[in-house]
Parts: C-alpha cells; structure tokens; sequence
C-alpha cells in the first residue's frame, strides 16, 4: 500500500506471492472501499473482482474471506449466497459455438474448489444453506444463460422441446409434455399458431412439472415467451442488433433455468414450467397486419403489427395455464417490449401484477437476491389504447406506453386469476459489442420468490 499498489478502493485487487508465515502460495488483496459504505452492489463487485482475478491464476484452490466484511443489513449466510452466485458468473464461458481447442477447455481456469469462509463456527448452518441454495440457483442461471446463448439456428423449438424432455430424464421429479401444433389446433390456439405460420419450425407448447408439494398445494405457474428468432414478421425489424432477437427465448429459457434449480433443490412445492415456442419470421404464409385471429380465449385479436407477437403465443398459454391447472399464481415472464428497456433501462424488469401482495412477494424476492424488479401500473384506462373497429382487441396500443398497453393486453386474458408479468427485455442479455450475453435473469428472482413461499408455510 506504501508504495501505491493498492489502496483498498472498491474491486482493486493486488496478488501477492511468496508472503512469509504463510500456508498460502498467492494472497489476493481485494478492495471492499470504507466498511460502513458496503452495501449489496459494492459487496458483488468485490467479489466479482476477486473471481475474475482468480480466474485469470492457476490456482486450484481458494478460500475467500471477503464473507466476513460487513455489509449493512445483510446476514453471513446472504454473503455467501451472494459471492457463490457472483463466483458462479463471472467463471461462465460460453464455448459451444467454438472450434474444438476452446471446447475442449484447454485454456479453461484452473480452479478445482472454492471455500467461503464464515466468522463463527455458530455461523455455519446459515453459511451452508446460504451456499446450498446458490449451488442449486448457479444451476438454473447457468442453464438459462446457455439457451439464451445458443444461435436460432440450433436453439429451435424443436430444441427446446428436446431439452424439456431431458430435463426429465434428468431429474425424476420433472414430468415433460409437449404440445405439437395439431394438439394446439385443436385446444383452439389460434394466437400462437398465427406467429408460427411464417416460419418451417414448427412451433411447440412445453410443460415441465414439479409436483413435489402436498397433493392439495395449489401450483405455482411459470410461462416463458419462447420466441427462438423474431424477425419481426412481415413488419419486419430494422438490420441493426437483428442478431440478438436470437435472446427473445430468454423468458421461456428462464422458465427452463428455475424449473433446473427446483429440481436441482428438490423444493418441496408443485411448480408448473410452461414454454410457449415458436419463431417469427416474414412468409408467404405470415401472418399479416390486418389479419384477424381467435385465441384460446375466444377473445378475437387484431394483429396490426406482427412484430407485437409475444403477447400472442402468451395469451394462448396463459389461457392453457389457467384451464388445465388450479393454479394458485401465475406468473409470465417475456422479453416483450422495446418500450421496457427505454423505460427502466438494463437494470430493472418490468413488473405488473393484478394482485398486490403477489407484487409485493416478486419485488422482496428480487431485492432479497439483487435481481430486481420495478412495478408498473396495470391500470384500466390503459384499455382504451388496445381498442380495434374489428375485433376484440388490437395487438398493439400506440406508440404511448408500450410496456404497459403489452401487459395490458395480457391482462385480457387473465382476468380471474392471480397473476403477474416480467417485462425483462432489458435484463435477460447485455447487448451490442464483444460483452453480449445472456444474464440467466429472472431465475434468481423467481427461485427466491419459491423459497420465501416455502419459508413463509414451514413459519404457518
Ligand atoms: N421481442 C421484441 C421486444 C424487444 C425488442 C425486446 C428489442 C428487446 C429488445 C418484441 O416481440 C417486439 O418486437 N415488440 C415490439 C412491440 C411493438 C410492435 C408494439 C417492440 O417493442 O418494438
Ligand atoms: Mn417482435
Ligand atoms: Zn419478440
């Protein structure tokens, strides 16, 4: 520190090596800024510049003790949660898509096992289920991310199809159907198989249930838009960042990561995984403006502009949820609108709810794991936006919030059951350059929100 190395500022780190009296071979040295200004963001940089430090070494092994600096009003057993998760992500690579070098992780890190280290031997048990339950969310956020990844090409619905039915091989907990596009003719989803008439995919409806809980709990429902490539249609998307429409699966790929980590957790709740997936492409045979079709619902919808196509195959699988199962919350979570990224930006998803205390529970849960969320309102007279001269409802409600008048349009369909939405088109990937990449968002959020339901019933 003397000689102007290091002088503690916030994610500074200094690797020392060959220290004297020390078992250690290198110590590293991480700037955590004034203890009394740490708070949780502060607290995940400096892990995270700890992490990519090591990462960089050949170290196989590593305790960290950052777990012991304070962090205002957050437990020892949240830091631990807290680093294992940061830990987890800044070590993720994304190789699939390279040459066989890089597959084969020969330039891959070298760590082996990583230790957080707690004060008290008292402060274990809170310690290990702290770490216990990051283990089991690294999982799911690791899963989403990879799906959100993967190119459109290879990430199909067909793919994902194929994916839920090993999720079940997998774990024996995870029952998979899938819905092929006769089944959905049938059951009269005429919404969703309108975005799939563009595309030589065909699209597919996947439900993974986790029915662990008592065989009266009402389950809770997961819908994730499954949008493998939007194009936009025939009003097609402008070139520019066409690339990363790839991430418009990112909310089914969620649905995919949390159903992972229940099961990775084994929780002891009936959850229901449904992924309504499909591609949305320009065709002869695309649906068109104008174009008029009827939802599972009956309700009819105008689609002015096929661009607004993730509220089409939801509505069909929100209707789906709440016929086929008594669920006692639904909750969807889409990258649905542009409008919700000039709205809250890459840091906060959208949330609306029809239930407060629903709202309530997804905002703490999200603020609990530092996956965050920001209520919108849901209110009536956003209506009159989505009014058609032809049919029931319009797709699209005018260039005036757009993130609302889209959960608005849902909300059609869900009005009988408690439910909310995630707008995470600004935080399931970052975007544009080399940093892009999905953030596995909203698993965390929606993994914490079980786990509150399940600490909230062991205290009734
Ligand atoms: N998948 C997009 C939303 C999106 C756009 C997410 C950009 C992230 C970044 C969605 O299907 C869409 O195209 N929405 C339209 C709706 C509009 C036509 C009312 C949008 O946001 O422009
Ligand atoms: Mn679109
Ligand atoms: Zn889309």
């Amino acid at each position: 520190m003397r000689r102007g190395d290091m002088d503690g500022k916030l994610g500074q780190t200094l690797m020392l090596h060959n220290l004297p009296n020390m078992f250690a071979d290198r110590v590293l040295l991480v700037g955590m800024g004034k203890e009394r200004d740490l708070d949780d963001a502060g607290f995940r940089k400096a892990c995270e510049a700890a992490a990519k430090s090591l990462k960089q070494t050949g170290a196989k092994d590593a305790v960290s003790y950052l777990t012991h600096a304070n962090v205002k009003g957050r437990s020892h057993g949240w830091k631990v949660k807290q680093a294992a998760l940061v830990t987890e992500a800044t070590f993720y690579e994304f190789t699939e898509c390279r040459g066989e070098e890089a597959r084969a992780g020969l330039d891959a890190p070298k760590i082996e096992r990583m230790t957080f280290d707690v004060p008290r031997r008292s402060d274990l048990d809170e310690g290990e289920a702290g770490l216990n339950a990051a283990l089991g969310i690294a999982r799911g956020v690791d899963t989403a991310k990879r799906l959100g990844d993967l190119p459109g090409n290879i990430c199909t619905p067909t793919y994902l199809a194929e994916r839920a039915e090993q999720l079940a091989k997998d774990y024996s907990s995870i029952k998979t159907k899938v819905l092929e596009e006769s089944d959905m003719e049938a059951l009269g989803m005429g919404a969703l198989l309108s975005v799939s008439r563009g595309s030589r995919q065909p699209a597919k409806l996947i439900i993974m249930e986790h029915m662990k809980g008592p065989k009266d709990q009402k389950p809770v429902i997961f819908v994730g838009k499954g949008l493998t490539f939007d194009a936009g249609g025939i009003s097609i998307k402008p070139g520019p960042k066409m690339d990363e429409m790839k991430y418009d699966m990112c909310g089914g790929a969620s649905v995919f990561g949390a159903m992972h980590a229940i099961a990775e957790l084994d929780l002891p709740m009936n959850v229901v995984g449904i992924v309504p997936s499909s591609e949305n492409l320009p065709d002869g045979d695309a649906n068109k403006p104008g174009d008029i079709v009827t939802s599972m619902a009956g309700i009819t919808i105008e689609v002015l502009n096929t661009d607004a196509e993730g509220r089409l195959i939801l509505c069909d699988a929100l209707t789906y949820a709440e016929r086929n199962y008594d669920a006692d919350v639904i909750v969807d979570m889409a990258t649905l609108t542009g409008a919700c990224v000039v709205a809250l930006g890459a840091h906060a998803t959208g949330l609306f709810s029809n239930q407060p205390a629903l709202a309530k529970a997804l905002l703490a849960a999200g603020e609990s794991i530092h996956d965050r969320a920001w209520e919108m309102p849901l209110w009536e007279d956003y209506q009159q936006q989505l009014k058609s001269p032809f049919a029931d409802v319009a797709n699209i409600g005018g260039p005036g919030a757009g993130a609302i008048t889209a959960a608005s349009f849902l909300h059609r369909f869900m009005r009988k059951q408690k439910w909310a939405h995630l707008d995470i088109a600004g935080t399931a990937w970052t975007s544009g350059g080399s940093a892009k990449g999905a953030t596995g968002r909203p698993v965390g959020l929606l993994v914490q929100f079980l786990l509150d339901r399940l600490e909230k019933q062991k205290a009734a």
